[in-house]
């Protein structure tokens, strides 16, 4: 099959297109607005048939156009995005613009009737849900500019789903994190990260001299923040079934990719501590914008439909996260 895949040269995009091209023909699509050109240095000389443009989908609709007509993709993985909760707090514009305009565009670019789409959501678009763990039913509610862009972007496929029988599948993901088993593409650590088990690496490198923890105060068994962290190889694996499955008529699917476990912020440090043997440096600083105290996935529906489960343990996702950077320093 022929595989389009956006945001191809970020950490999960780049990874999806080590396992996609073991079986497929992949041409990968990135701008390097929040990645470098290494990752696709590294996936090509892994895959020599990988075809990459460097395209920014958000300003550059005649290419992109040009592009997916003499490709003719029947698959298109949307991962490209601005993915910072913190950062879009900060920078609402370019989280906007960014976001909302690459989507329209590619959603605009891509034949509707051949293509099934496969958009890279975020548990980040229900917000404070008081009902914990979190199934697809639950009340969609933002707060932040970043989930508020991927509810839009949803809000926008399902009407192309609808009017246009865009074939589209919306895989919200909770915490990925880890490495794949080849340990080609690694999680950014080097250009300031925003998330946690990036930030916990550069710590054990020495890199930073402690971990901030935002916020101590949160109602959790400890005091910090809860999320639902999910091996990255099983978030591929979701997405190949995803790939595989047969939507019914109405064109369009949502399932949430996580594990159904809650873990905190200092049951992850010290689960990293523990697994790498090795000491980080922690300090409680205050809360930050637009995080939620707790969020972690009911993953029942996707384990039934697409006959996909998480296997892939916390120990796994901290060994292979600082494993796989040992390679690239
Ligand atoms: C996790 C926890 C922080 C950094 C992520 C992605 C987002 C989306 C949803 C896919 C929180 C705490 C973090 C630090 C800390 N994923 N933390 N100190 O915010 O849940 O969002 O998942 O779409 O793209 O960003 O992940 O790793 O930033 O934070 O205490 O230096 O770690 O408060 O409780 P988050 P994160």
């Amino acid at each position: 099959m022929k595989i389009m895949v956006t945001g191809a040269a970020g950490y999960i995009g780049g990874t999806f297109c080590c396992e996609a091209l073991k079986k497929h023909e992949v041409l990968g699509l990135d701008n390097f607005i929040n990645s470098t050109e290494d990752n696709i240095n590294k996936v090509h000389e892994a895959y020599s048939d990988f075809i990459f443009e460097e395209i920014d989908l958000a300003n550059e609709i005649k290419n992109l156009k040009k592009i997916v007509s003499s490709y003719k993709p029947e698959i298109v993985v949307h991962f490209c995005g601005l993915k910072a909760v913190g950062e879009s707090e900060t920078n609402p514009s370019q989280y906007w613009k960014n976001n909302l305009f690459s989507t329209l565009n590619l959603l605009d670019s891509i034949d509707c009737e051949s293509s099934k789409l496969i958009f890279s959501s975020s548990a980040t678009v229900y917000g404070t849900s008081e009902i914990q763990p979190i199934k697809e039913n639950t009340r969609l509610e933002t707060t932040s500019v970043y989930g508020s862009t991927k509810l839009a972007q949803e809000i926008l496929i399902n009407d192309y789903a609808r009017t246009k029988n865009l074939n589209s599948i919306l895989l919200r993901y909770f915490n990925p994190v880890g490495a794949h088993e080849d340990k080609i593409i690694v999680e950014d650590f080097m250009k300031s990260p925003n998330n946690l088990m990036p930030r916990l690496v550069r710590v054990g490198l020495g890199m930073d001299e402690k971990l901030l923890i935002y916020g101590n105060d949160y109602p959790t068994n400890d005091g910090t923040g809860e999320r639902d962290y999910i091996h990255i190889s099983d978030l591929i694996e979701g997405h190949i079934a995803a790939i595989n499955y047969k939507l019914s008529n109405d064109n369009i699917a949502v399932f949430n990719l996580g594990t159904g476990n809650k873990t905190s912020v200092l049951e992850l440090i010290n689960n990293f501590q523990k697994v790498n043997n090795i000491k980080i440096n922690y300090e409680y600083a205050s809360r930050r914008d637009g995080d939620v105290a707790i969020c972690y996935a009911n993953p029942n529906k996707a384990n039934r439909e697409l006959n996909w489960q998480a296997k892939l343990s916390l120990e796994r996702m901290c060994k292979d996260s600082w494993d796989a950077v040992q390679k690239w320093i």
